[in-house]
């Protein structure tokens, strides 16, 4: 049977990304061309700085995909790339040489949705069941997605105020930790010295399947300041563990509810945060005892990359679904079906 060789595009952040992916789940190259550490001495990502980077990166990690992949332009079916949302600029970047590309050599484009790429990269592990239940928590979404088939999602739940990573990247900062926080949260709760630090867990209505992180990112910073006005000193690896394991706590709950309340045959976890090691095991267990099988991406593959840009294209692709050459980065791109099933 004919295979389809998609080449896939990502810029919406601060990870300037270029895939060759066949069917959706043969990674023929993935290169990702990573600003972290000219953003780290600005604490955080900076769009203009972001924007300059990917111009200068684009074509070099594009070229290297394909020389990677061993393939020519001529070899592809189609160019996948990321629509939004994220900073404007910097998916304009990646747009642009997807559609000149494009054009060029005569190929389709399909607009994807970040998002959507996140819970994808999961189908470079393995095929998806549905219906399938998603925990999205990256640097700017923090959700539960239902799935009943391809291409087809229902928000039953997110944040209202601060995203997973945010929440990460902001206490990180608190601790004098580099950014991205997350990592070196990570790394510190794993070595707590005394008992990790009680913090609060926003539990919200018993019955919601919302998220909210801008209590505890307060607790937090509250806790700092005391400590301070005190002369006393912090220890970060406390302060990491009592902050990881609240966030935790939330999002195991969460979603080890809407998975029974739906009666999903799969659960996934996607984005940055669930690179989290603390998160990975507590939702592996939490399913273990359940009885529903969980998945998550390798660890790269859960923060940004292409590969899950171009594994969501080829759902796409195989549903018809094609962008034109008028699109246009839209850094609230609402994260629409394309399947009413
Ligand atoms: O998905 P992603 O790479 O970019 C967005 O789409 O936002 O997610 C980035 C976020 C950052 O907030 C970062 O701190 C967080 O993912 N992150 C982690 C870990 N690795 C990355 N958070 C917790 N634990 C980690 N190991
Ligand atoms: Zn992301």
């Amino acid at each position: 049977m004919k295979r389809t060789y998609i080449l896939a595009i990502e810029t919406s952040c601060d990870e300037t990304a270029a895939s060759v992916v066949v069917d959706g789940h043969d990674i023929l190259s993935n290169v990702v061309a990573s600003q972290i550490e000219n953003q780290r001495r600005f604490g955080g990502v900076v769009p203009e700085v972001a924007s300059r980077l990917h111009v200068e990166q684009i074509t070099v990690v594009i070229d290297e995909a394909l020389e990677q992949a061993g393939l020519t332009p001529a070899d592809l079916d189609a160019v996948a790339v990321t629509e939004g949302p994220g900073l404007v600029g910097a998916l304009l970047i990646g747009i642009h040489a997807a559609k000149a590309f494009a054009f060029a050599n005569e190929l389709p484009i399909i607009g994807v949705h970040h998002i959507v790429g996140h819970i994808y990269a999961n189908q470079l592990v393995q095929p998806m069941q549905f219906p399938l239940l998603a925990l999205i928590v990256s640097g700017g979404h923090t959700e539960l997605i239902y799935m009943k088939e391809h291409g087809s999602f229902e928000k039953i739940g997110g944040t209202r105020d601060d995203a997973a990573g945010e929440a990460y990247d902001k206490v990180a900062r608190v601790l004098g930790l580099p950014y991205p926080g997350g990592p070196a949260i990570d790394r510190l709760a794993h070595e707590p010295t005394a008992e990790p630090v009680d913090f609060p867990r926003a539990w919200l209505e018993k019955e919601s399947y919302d998220f909210s992180f801008s209590g505890l990112k307060s607790a937090v910073i509250n806790y700092a300041h005391n400590r301070k006005q005190k002369g006393e000193a912090l220890v970060p690896e406390d302060v990491a563990a009592g902050f990881q394991q609240s966030v935790i706590d939330v999002l195991t709950e969460r979603t080890v509810r809407a998975a029974e309340a739906y009666h999903v045959k799969q659960v996934i976890a996607a984005g940055g945060v669930s690179a989290n090691r603390g998160l990975r095991t507590s939702l592996e267990t939490a399913f273990n005892e359940k009885g529903i099988p969980f998945t998550v991406p390798p660890i790269a593959y859960c923060t940004d990359n292409a590969a899950m840009i171009g594994a969501a294209a080829y759902e796409m692709y195989r549903a018809g679904i094609r962008s034109t050459l008028a699109m246009n980065g839209n850094p609230s791109l609402p994260m629409r079906s394309w399947n009413d099933a």
